[in-house]
């Protein structure tokens, strides 16, 4: 008797994918609209003025237009992944890249008392897809800072590196909060585990998943005295060298 086969349900698998990625999405636009929703008040309240304050609305109306640029092309790079898009990969020094992260970051980190450590090595050079790789600074950091809300008892540090470790490209960043239980040490790379109230708990399985598309890797440690650290490294690099032109 020929037997039937029961058709697999993938419903469920689907559905968390789909859950998955509408929260990717939501973690990656939280910033940018609340940036822009901000603005946008603001931007009234200039023009609501007696009289109307024009040249800080048209300020404010720059901001809400930079965040929202900023929210599609990290919405479109997600989607990118979801549909396992190759990266949009351009050359570029590491070092810059990461300053332009932390250039965005400076009036909360300065809001939050935290001092800044920077310890660039080289001007080595990826070829990868910048916007995705500012997204995975710019997550580490805002972990960071979210780590130190709770020191109260010492200086907050964050601390950035980049450099060689043994043959892969390395950029390390630190913080001096709590550290990571060792029990949660792979837990937090999964997609949806928070410890945090409101968190979405995608920040890190997207940071690891972008590594990954680029043949590279993220690893969290405990940094001493105290602390997290995180580091993203890549095999494939090359040494900046200034132009003969
Ligand atoms: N720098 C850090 N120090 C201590 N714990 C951390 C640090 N970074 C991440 N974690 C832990 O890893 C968990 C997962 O982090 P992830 O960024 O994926 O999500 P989240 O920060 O909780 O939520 P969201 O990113 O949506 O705000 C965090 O809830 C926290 O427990
Ligand atoms: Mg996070």
């Amino acid at each position: 008797m020929a037997s039937i086969k029961p058709t697999p349900d993938l419903r469920p698998a689907r559905l968390n994918a789909l859950g998955e990625f509408a929260a990717s999405i939501a973690h990656e636009v939280k910033q940018p609209l609340a940036a822009i929703t901000l603005n946008a008040r603001a931007g009234l309240q200039w023009l609501d003025q007696h009289p109307p304050r024009v040249e800080e609305a048209r300020a404010a109306l720059r901001m809400v237009l930079e965040a929202s640029t900023a929210a599609t092309a990290m919405v479109r790079s997600l989607h990118g992944m979801a549909c396992q898009a190759a990266p949009e990969r351009s050359v570029f020094v590491v070092n810059d890249m990461v300053r332009d992260v932390l250039q965005l970051l400076r009036a909360e980190l300065r809001l939050q008392c935290i001092t800044v450590t920077e310890d660039y090595g080289p001007d080595y050079q990826l070829n990868a897809d910048r916007v995705q790789l500012m997204q995975v600074i710019m997550n580490l950091i805002l972990n960071a800072i979210e780590a130190l809300r709770d020191i109260h008892d010492r200086p907050r540090t964050l601390s950035l590196h980049t450099g060689l470790d043994g043959d892969a490209l390395c950029i390390r960043v630190a913080d001096n909060g709590a550290g990571i239980p060792p029990a949660l040490a792979e837990r937090i790379f999964d997609p949806l585990f928070s410890t945090k109230p409101g968190g979405t708990g995608m920040g890190l399985a997207i940071c690891r998943s972008i590594a990954q598309a680029h043949g590279g890797g993220l690893r969290s440690d405990n940094a001493r005295p105290h602390g997290a650290a995180f580091h993203l490294s890549f095999k494939e690099y090359t040494l900046w060298t200034p132009s003969r032109s």
